[in-house]
């Protein structure tokens, strides 16, 4: 999931399936493998997160913090339960050390999770202890205060577009829902109109403009970020392992130029997985747990990339 910083937020997908999906299948227009132009990307290992392996959580950052948030846990073997979690984690770039902070209300997973304006918002998500369940309930953290709030009944989404997994942006274009973070209010869904090729979830992206050039290696469950004009996407997974690694696991690292409407390939995830969110502080993307292969295989695996 991605944010910008602005007071709209846009979800993007259809109601929730917990499946991999595949992003649409349309021809890069243009894609280089420039490793050797990239020398100066890397990837770095930083400390673990503490309190156990996460996946299918969400993350975003608060000024210089990183935040991961709820999803489930690595199961024992052969468990069909995978109960959601309430769990909330602060990772400070500065001090470099992690710290728990308030647990988000209710056990959820999949959430769509956004910074604005130097709150968190979680709009809606996943629940239950499988299969998931869509709620539209919805929260907002204040971390002056360390506490949440539920949002009034108007905060929640609206009924028949509840759902979780989807792709958090904002500004202003493309079933998609959007949330005014000033008025506390869902936008009517006239005037918003459905994704060109049909739902997906597990979906990360960014709001850049009217097109996209597709992505060069489609796959579900990816992190996403923006630095600089440029949307960065990290790995996913695949049901049926077409394309993927071993595990069903991608570490492909393409990022899109949403000034040339580019795709270019980079360097490979360090440790490849899916199921976790990226976040954004002074240019380094930040991509705590995810799972290491498809379906359920949570990591606590922490890194960061500096493009
Ligand atoms: C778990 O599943 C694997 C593969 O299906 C099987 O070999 C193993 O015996 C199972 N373990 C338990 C504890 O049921
Ligand atoms: C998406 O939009 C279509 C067409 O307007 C509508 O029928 C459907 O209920 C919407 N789904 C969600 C999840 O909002
Ligand atoms: C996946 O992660 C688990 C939990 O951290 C670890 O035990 C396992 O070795 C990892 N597998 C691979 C292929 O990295």
């Amino acid at each position: 999931m991605l944010v910008l910083a602005s007071r709209l937020l846009l979800l993007l997908l259809p109601l929730a399936a917990h499946s991999s999906a595949a992003a649409p299948h349309t021809q890069p227009r243009a894609l280089s493998s420039t490793r050797q132009l990239h020398a100066e990307s890397h990837w770095e290992t930083l400390p673990s997160l503490p309190l156990g392996p996460r996946q299918e959580n969400s993350v975003a950052a608060l000024g210089t913090d990183v935040y991961i948030l709820a999803g489930i846990t690595a199961a024992a073997p052969n468990a069909t339960a995978f109960p959601s979690l309430q769990l909330v984690q602060a990772y400070s770039t500065e001090s470099r050390t992690w710290r728990r902070v308030a647990d988000v209300p209710t056990p959820l997973n999949h959430a769509h999770l956004a910074a604005v304006a130097g709150k968190l918002y979680v709009l809606g998500s996943l629940t239950g202890d499988g299969p998931f369940l869509p709620t539209g309930v919805s929260y907002k953290y204040d971390a002056g205060a360390d506490a949440w709030t539920r949002l009034p009944k108007d905060g929640h989404m609206p009924e028949g577009s509840e759902r979780g997994a989807g792709a958090v942006g904002s500004g202003g274009t493309a079933n998609v829902s959007v949330f005014d973070t000033q008025t506390g209010t869902w936008l009517p869904a006239e005037g918003w109109p459905a994704l060109p090729d049909g739902g997906r979830d597990h979906a990360g992206g960014a709001v850049v403009g009217d097109t996209m050039a597709g992505m060069p290696t489609p796959r579900g469950g990816l992190m996403a970020a923006a630095v600089d004009g440029k949307v960065y996407t990290f790995g996913g997974e695949n049901d049926e392992a077409l394309g993927a690694g071993p595990d069903g696991v991608y570490a492909d690292v393409e990022v899109y130029d949403t000034e040339t409407d580019c795709w270019e390939k980079l360097p490979d995830m360090a440790v490849p997985r899916h199921g976790t969110g990226a976040a954004v502080v002074a240019g380094r993307i930040f991509i705590p747990g995810g799972a290491n292969m498809t379906g359920a295989g949570a990591t606590s695996v922490f890194d960061a990339f500096s493009p």
